[in-house]
């Protein structure tokens, strides 16, 4: 299960490589994390104007949600923000881009494309969401669905709770492998004043505004500790099991899409310095 660990990459700093797979030239992804167990991991695909490529299947599942541009798969015109999930084995296309595009990909397989008018056999076609427009789903409160569980106290209930001003949208959740693929936004001056940790993976890709997390820490290797990370657009987390992150805060808001191997566990643990950490990455915003 574990992913590889990222602490706040800059995605553009990852080489440009050809994507796998029987494709016309010129499509390119920048690797981002890979999953040691499944073979698969996390991948930005970028495609030049005009590109375009005959329909077939993917030996793995892709969640794609669209960065920048456009991505034309069958009927379906993807533009930034649109989200699609398309199983191992099911066919789509022919796909073309007209503006351009980039694109995260989530994969859970080693990453193949293999050119086909019809669906691989035993291919789950059910499961196929061709084009969802993210902006039609409503907010939510974490709570109502998307947590199953945390220790974050409010304090004057005694109750599981959130920070204030954190909303999510899922996109999926699936139970057999479990994944939870999620939108989430975290207000302007959004406090999460501990740390937390999970038992389970956590990728988190920064789609517009900032973020600052007061540590980063495996407790246990002890090693490779991090203080005061700030990440902007298209930085990029990635955390297996047992890596505690916090306090977490934003100047400006932060819109993320999220990967979790698991429904959301998370177990907190107080910072007494939560506030002069906070308060000292305020002290540098700039509005
Ligand atoms: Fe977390």
């Amino acid at each position: 299960m574990p992913v590889s660990r990222e602490d706040g990459l800059d995605v553009s700093t990852k080489p440009l490589e050809p994507l796998n797979g029987d494709f016309e030239a010129r499509i390119q992804q920048r690797t981002i994390s890979l999953n040691s167990d499944s073979g698969g991991g996390h991948m930005v695909v970028e495609i030049p104007p005009g590109w375009t490529n005959p329909r077939g299947y993917c030996s793995a599942t892709q969640d794609i949600y669209i960065l920048e541009g456009d991505l034309t798969h069958g009927n379906e015109k993807m533009i930034s923000g649109c989200y699609s999930f398309i199983p191992k084995g099911v066919a789509y296309g022919p796909i073309s881009s007209e503006k351009g595009c980039r694109a995260l990909v989530f994969y859970g397989a080693p990453y193949d494309f293999i050119r086909s008018e019809d669906h691989e056999d035993g291919a789950d076609t059910e499961r196929y969401r061709a084009n969802q427009k993210t902006w039609d789903i409503p907010w939510e409160d974490p709570m109502k669905e998307m947590v199953e569980k945390t220790t974050f106290m409010d304090e004057e209930t005694g109750k599981p709770t959130r920070p204030a001003g954190v909303l999510v949208k899922v996109l999926r959740w699936d139970k057999d492998p479990e994944e939870q693929i999620a939108l989430v936004s975290q207000a302007p001056g959004c406090i999460d004043p501990g740390t937390e940790v999970h038992p389970h993976n956590e990728c988190l890709y920064l789609i517009s505004g900032d973020c600052y997390i007061g540590y980063t820490y495996d407790t246990k290797n002890k090693a490779d500790k991090k203080t005061d990370t700030v990440i902007t657009k298209d930085h990029y987390l990635s955390r297996p099991p047992g890596i505690y992150h916090g306090p977490v805060t934003t100047h400006s808001g932060v819109y993320w899409i999220t990967y979790m191997s698991d429904g959301y566990h998370g177990i907190f643990k107080d910072v007494p310095e939560w506030r002069d950490m906070t308060e000292s990455y305020f002290e540098r915003a700039s509005y």
